[in-house]
This record gives structure tokens, sequence and C-alpha cells, in this order.
């Protein structure tokens, strides 16, 4: 097969062990940085340009698309969703697990477990939203953050306030939501692909942060999920319309409660739990490029 990696990181470990897989099971594969992608649009014709050459003849697109490009990475995936080539993950589903309260909305609606969370943007209801967020202590999240930047943890409702307004000062959507203190500093990453979950492991603060991001210094090891976590990660995965994916998850006293679903997650998790999760990813697109076309059920 043709496989097209869109990543903008080619030296990146990710991106690197998809090449890899691909090349070992015999596919001609190509890693393009899609923000350097351009795109003609003409009637019949949704061509995408790459240093100057058509990008033609693909069989599968894997979009490993970073948050802070997410609309114009987006755009090249849904261009060439219009020529109907394959791709693991649609560019309206990516879109979708990018905004936190669309996430979480549906997320609810599908019964899955979340936090108590309310979502605001210009009010000066600080006190009303501390309320129905519960009160203190409390998480306040920038609604498009990742990596663990921009989130905070209030303490008090003092802080609670001063952190909202810097957001609302600035303008950005944030969400505040009931902090999981049995849960301080761990989560859980499972990686889903096609409404399978193929790994699992825990991460750990190490420098007593309550965000367990590796990002912000977190450790992996591999955990043995209960069934409800393992069927909350496969219900996220199709609440959220993605076949390939990374749901995080924290545990509660009330059970799993998903923070969110990631459509490029890493694959640092490769050395953490020993699963090829490269090779799955491969053959996953062996076996579903075929059906071509992927219908988004979501519907929001
Ligand atoms: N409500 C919460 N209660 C306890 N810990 C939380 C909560 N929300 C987030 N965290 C911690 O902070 C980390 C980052 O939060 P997350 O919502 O995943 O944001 P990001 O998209 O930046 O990774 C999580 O992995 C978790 O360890
Ligand atoms: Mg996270």
């Amino acid at each position: 097969m043709n496989i097209l990696i869109l990543s903008r990181g080619s030296s990146n470990y990710s991106t690197q062990r998809l090449k890899e897989e691909a090349k070992t099971r015999g596919h001609d594969v190509r890693v393009v940085n899609y923000a350097l992608c351009y795109m003609a649009v003409e009637k019949g014709n949704p061509v995408v340009y790459y240093r100057g050459k058509p990008l033609t003849d693909i069989d599968a697109v894997i979009p490993r698309i970073a948050m802070r490009y997410t609309k114009y990475g987006t755009s090249v995936v849904r261009q060439f969703e219009m020529q109907g080539v394959y791709t693991t993950d649609s560019s309206i589903a990516i879109n979708r697990v990018r905004d936190k309260l669309r996430a979480y909305q549906l997320l609810a609606k599908t019964d899955i477990g979340i936090p108590k969370t309310v979502f605001a943007r210009e009010t000066s209801d600080f006190a009303d939203v501390i309320e129905h967020a519960g009160g203190p202590p409390l998480i306040i999240k920038v609604a498009r953050g990742t990596h663990g930047n921009g989130v905070v943890l209030a303490e008090t409702k003092k802080a609670a306030q001063a952190v909202m307004q810097a957001f609302y000062v600035e303008d950005v959507s944030f969400l505040v939501q009931e902090f999981i203190a049995e849960s301080a500093g761990t989560d859980i990453r499972v990686i889903v692909i096609g409404g399978k979950v193929i790994a699992a492991m825990e991460r750990q603060s190490l420098d007593n942060d309550f965000r367990s991001n590796l990002h912000q210094g977190g450790e992996g090891k591999k955990v043995r999920l209960t069934e409800e976590e393992r069927k909350t990660a496969q219900k996220a995965a199709k609440a959220m319309g993605l076949s390939v994916c990374g749901v995080d998850m924290i545990r509660s006293d009330h059970g799993p409660l998903v923070l969110e679903v990631n459509a490029s997650p890493g694959f640092s998790i490769e050395k953490v739990t020993g699963v090829n999760v490269a090779a799955k990813l491969i053959r996953y697109v062996e076996q579903s490029a075929k059906r071509k076309k992927i219908k988004d059920r979501v519907g929001a």
C-alpha cells in the first residue's frame, strides 16, 4: 500500500515507529509535513500539493496533527477525504476532540463518567461557577490545552477566582472541574485501535505535581485495566468517532472518569508496555483501508 503519514516531526518517535513498521510490512510510506502542504480547491479536483508536486495514488492517510495546527492540519486531511482517500481518523473527529467542551458534552451524553465540569467564557459570575463545580479545591483548564499546560489546581475559592479572572481578561474559554483528589498525580492512558483496547499504562507524576502528563515529568508503568475501565475506554473512543486514539482517565472512588481523548497519541507507551502499537496500527490500516470511506455517526 501507499501510506502517507501527515506529521510535522519526521524525527518524532511515534512517526519514526509508524514509518518503520509500515516498511517492515512491505508498504511504501512517506512522511509529509502537512503545514507545508497546499491545496487546490477547484470543482471536482481536490488536490494536495507538497514541494511543488501533487500527492497522488495514496491508499491511506495516517494523520498525526499537532494541537497547534488543528485547523490547517485537519483541512489537509479533509482534502484527502474529498478525494475518497482512507484516513485512520476523520477530520471531523480530530476537530471534535480538540475542543474539550464538545468532547465532554458527547461523553456525558453517552453515559461515560467524567469529573463534574462547568464551562464558561465571558462570565464574571465566578462565585456561582465555583459553587456549581462543587467548591474548592478545583481544577481549572483552558478549553484547548494540551500536555498539561493550562491546567491549574486552585485549592481555595480565592485562588479559583483569580485564575478564572486571568482567563476571563485574556478572553479564553475555560472549564472548572471537581478535583479528583484520590487520583492526584496519576492517570491512565489507554490506546484504542478499531474499537479494541491494545495497550494501557498508568502515568505517575514524579515531583508531587497533580498532573501526570509525561510532558510534565510523569513516568509510565504497565497497568491492568478493570473490565469497567476497558469498556469505558472503548465507549469513549466510539463516542468521539475515533478509530485510533488514546483515552485518558482517572480512577475515582466512584469508578473511571474520562479526562480526554487524544487523536494522535504518542507511542512512548510501547516502551512502557512492550506492545508494538505501531505494528498494530499499520495492520489496522491494512484491514480497514479497503472499506475506504469511514462514516461519522456521532452527529455533533
Ligand atoms: N479533575 C481532575 N482531578 C484530578 N486530576 C486531574 C483532573 N483534571 C486533570 N488532572 C490531572 O492533570 C493532567 C492534565 O489534565 P488534562 O485534562 O488531561 O489536560 P491536558 O489536555 O493538558 O493533558 C491529567 O493527566 C491529570 O493527571
Ligand atoms: Mg491529558
